[in-house]
């Protein structure tokens, strides 16, 4: 039958495209191009050197920003209060484009190259299961046919000489990197011991805040219905309004900036703690913006009940659930949230952090006359007396009875 093949160019999807030749499968290599910095071209030639029947890359960048990245910034999505889920929004996005491959070449399997032990494995699985609920799923590290085979790096080496399969020219981090213009991933290796500092030079996307420029730079950041329009820098006449535009701002001046680094420890779904190591510069930028507007223009109430529906949502996601009942549901409640959610803020990037300047809403809850100390506005003052008093009631009673207790 034919396997589309969730192709990186690395070592290890080499040779598991080897490896399904081996098997007899017919092999299409598919490749996301979701803006990481990869040589496309040398990819493709490698595939079809190594016997791939087709080759197929697939530019995912914008339908990553407005499709995934855009409901996250809404929703205000972050795992563990610390984690913007840069890998997490990007599995659904490949699992698109992968399932989109397997449909146009009457595919019966679909491969990756995920281990049995990370998040990862369950993105992909659940959304092609949920995709395409016939298809057939082969995961090479979870097969004891292929990983008794290669027990360890050396043996995937020796297999990879015997196979004409270049080996990396450069030798590879001891750690595991994940990259999209989202962020970048560094996980295992040396990185498993939470107790170790992250090395010198591991970041690829941000400058070290210490030796970030000392001029700040100042960004405004306009939003509709919770979703960002437009970005402008105060300091040149840049004014961007294209969505894929938008991010790159962000991610350019976050990176320069060094903003949204991260070194955590999280709960992976399977069960297991895992360390991580992260930067997501232009989603940092825009959490941010998102979270201060939101401040300005959601009703108090709406909001807690909205910030409920974030964290469930921030798990949906981590989880591998994009394509589920609860997700759509989830995710409708959310948008409903942000009808009022329109409006700027201007912020300043300074050595890794992100300052917010001031916001700006034409239609919002905000009402200056009625919040001022100067003006009485259309608010009697006498009428907190009582609304004190009456929510003193609860309160005297629960004195009331401690003291009762106590004496007894
Ligand atoms: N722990 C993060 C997550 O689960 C990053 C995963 C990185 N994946 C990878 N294949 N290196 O979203
Ligand atoms: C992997 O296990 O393939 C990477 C880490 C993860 O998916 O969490």
């Amino acid at each position: 039958g034919t396997v589309v093949l969730a192709y990186s160019g690395g070592l290890d999807t080499s040779c598991i495209l080897v490896w399904l030749l081996e098997q007899e499968y017919e092999v299409v290599a598919f490749m996301s191009n979701l803006g990481q910095d990869e040589d496309f071209d040398e990819a493709r030639k490698k595939a079809l050197n190594l016997g791939a029947k087709e080759v197929v890359i697939e530019d995912q960048k914008r339908e990553l920003v407005e499709d995934f990245v855009w409901p996250a910034v809404r929703a205000g999505l972050i795992y563990e209060d610390r984690y913007l889920l840069g890998t997490s929004l990007a599995r659904p996005c490949i699992v698109r484009g992968l399932i989109k491959t397997a449909r146009k070449f009457n595919a019966g399997y679909v491969c990756h190259g995920a281990t049995g032990k990370g998040n990862d494995q369950i993105r992909f699985e659940l959304g092609c299961y949920a995709l395409t609920p016939d298809i057939k799923i082969i995961a090479p590290w979870k097969d004891p046919k292929f990983y008794d085979r290669f027990p360890g790096r050396k043996e995937l080496f020796e297999y990879a000489r015997q196979h004409n399969i270049p080996l990396p020219v450069t030798p590879k981090a001891p750690w595991s990197i994940d990259a999209n213009m989202i962020h970048i991933s560094y996980e295992s290796g040396i990185l498993e011991n939470p107790a170790t500092h992250p090395p010198e030079g591991i970041f690829q996307m941000t400058t070290d805040p210490e030796k970030a420029p000392d001029t700040p730079e100042v960004l405004k950041v306009g939003f509709k219905a919770g979703v960002p329009i437009s970005v402008s820098l105060t300091g040149d006449a840049t004014h961007v309004t294209n969505p894929l535009e938008i991010f790159t701002t962000c991610n350019r001046v976050g990176s320069k900036h060094g903003v949204g680094r991260i070194d955590i420890v999280e709960n992976r779904f399977i069960g297991l703690k895992s360390r991580g190591i992260y930067e997501s510069p232009g989603l940092t930028i825009l959490y941010k913006a998102h979270q201060d507007l939101e401040l300005l223009c959601l009703d108090r109430e709406v909001r807690k009940i909205k910030s409920y529906l974030s964290t469930r949502m921030s798990e949906q996601v981590y989880g591998g659930f994009w394509y589920s009942p609860e997700f759509e549901f989830t995710n409708k409640c959310i948008e409903e949230s942000q009808k009022l959610v329109t409006g700027s803020v201007t912020l300043k990037i300074y050595k890794g952090n992100v300052y917010v300047l001031s916001r700006n809403a034409p239609v919002s809850l905000y009402n200056e006359e009625l919040v001022s100390m100067d003006v009485q506005g259309d608010y009697d003052s006498s009428d907190a007396t009582g609304f004190i008093r009456l929510n003193a009631v609860r309160l005297r009673e629960h004195e009331r009875v401690k003291e009762t207790i106590n004496k007894m």
